[in-house]
């Protein structure tokens, strides 16, 4: 198969495309900045929420090459940063009304990134867990989510495009350790341990479902693989791992897992403006539609992550 991932350059970009070339797929990179990890990936720099996008690229303006299955990542994700710069979450729908411009005119099926933010804050709201209700939008990060969804189902209806919108939840492991550009709390909370520093928890009881990076590429392959070969026209997706963990839990296995044995983890009672205090995934669609069983509970996903650390530091020295 043939792949255009947009936000290549990003982390779950980057390993999925690593383990599409991996298995003998051809990948094309599309991405506003250059690859940190990588020189594999052919990648076209290009800001994709630009007004008007033709899709072409490089200094002759040479088009995109043409492609099975889009699978676009590209967006702003920080959940805090588009509170403070909501404008972002416009770049967000932009981009998302550019790819889909491209799916339509090429009539290439679609894989949108979206994001268990869909939901608010469940444990607020009590929400029914497989449909979103745009009505408790939790931040302009959610809002750019349910926007861009809801764009892919206007484009089902009226164009026929085929999708997959696949709600990801808290994906740690590998290549997300460029931490300076994107806070993400597990490989935060591990540098921090590492070197003997305190990490602020915000919320006793927030619970979160953490997905390892390998769960959620074997989600999307499938899911790839299934619009391929058309036996998926539409669906909604959640892909995670199925269990919550406290973020106290979740600081003691790192701290296991670097062996250390008294870490300073302080509680800060406050929930931050926009953030989701309570999600577990609701897997039973991605287990009828894809086969999907994950593999790496938050133990042993951490502590691939931390040899994945300490391996790459080793390398990058
Ligand atoms: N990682 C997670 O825990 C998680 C959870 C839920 C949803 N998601 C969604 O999955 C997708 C991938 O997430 P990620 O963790 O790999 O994020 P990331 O920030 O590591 O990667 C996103 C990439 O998109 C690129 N990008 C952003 N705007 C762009 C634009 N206008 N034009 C071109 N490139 C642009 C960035 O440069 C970046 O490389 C995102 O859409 C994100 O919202 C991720």
């Amino acid at each position: 198969m043939r792949i255009l991932i947009t936000g290549s350059s990003g982390q779950i970009g980057t390993n999925l495309a690593l383990h599409l070339q991996a298995a003998g797929h051809e990948v094309f990179g599309v991405d506003r900045r250059p690859n940190s990890w990588t020189t594999a990936i052919p990648t076209l720099l290009q800001d994709l929420a630009v007004p008007y996008q033709q899709f072409v690229g490089g200094i002759g303006g040479a088009p995109y090459p043409t492609c099975d299955v889009v699978v676009h990542l590209a967006a702003n994700a920080k959940v805090h940063e588009l509170v403070t710069h909501p404008h972002k979450s416009m770049e967000n729908i932009a981009a998302t009304f550019n790819v889909l411009e491209y799916c339509r005119h090429q009539q290439v099926p679609i894989i949108f990134a979206s994001s268990r933010e869909v939901y608010g804050d469940i444990h607020r709201y009590l929400t029914d867990e497989q449909t979103a209700d745009f009505a408790y939008t939790e931040s302009p990060y959610s809002a750019s989510k349910i926007a861009g969804e809801s764009l892919v189902y206007a484009y089902a209806r009226c164009y026929g495009l085929r999708y997959i919108v696949f709600r990801f939840s808290n994906v740690y492991g590998r290549y997300d350790n460029d931490i300076e550009r994107m806070e993400r709390v597990i490989p935060l909370f591990m540098r921090e341990l590492a070197a003997g520093r305190p990490v602020t928890v915000f919320g006793r009881d927030k619970t979160l479902d953490f997905t390892h990076v390998d769960d959620c590429v074997a989600g999307v392959m499938r899911g790839i693989e299934r619009i391929y070969a058309g036996q998926i026209d539409a669906a909604t997706i959640n892909l995670a791992y199925g269990q919550g963990h406290t973020l106290v839990a979740m600081a003691q296995l790192i701290a296991y897992a670097l062996d250390i044995p008294a870490p300073d983890i302080r509680v800060e009672e406050s929930k931050r403006v926009g953030e989701v205090t309570y999600y577990i995934a609701d897997l039973r669609r991605a287990q009828e539609l894809l086969g999907y069983v994950p593999q790496i509970d938050l133990a042993r996903g951490i502590a691939m992550a931390v040899a994945w650390q300490r391996d790459w530091q080793q390398q990058s020295h």
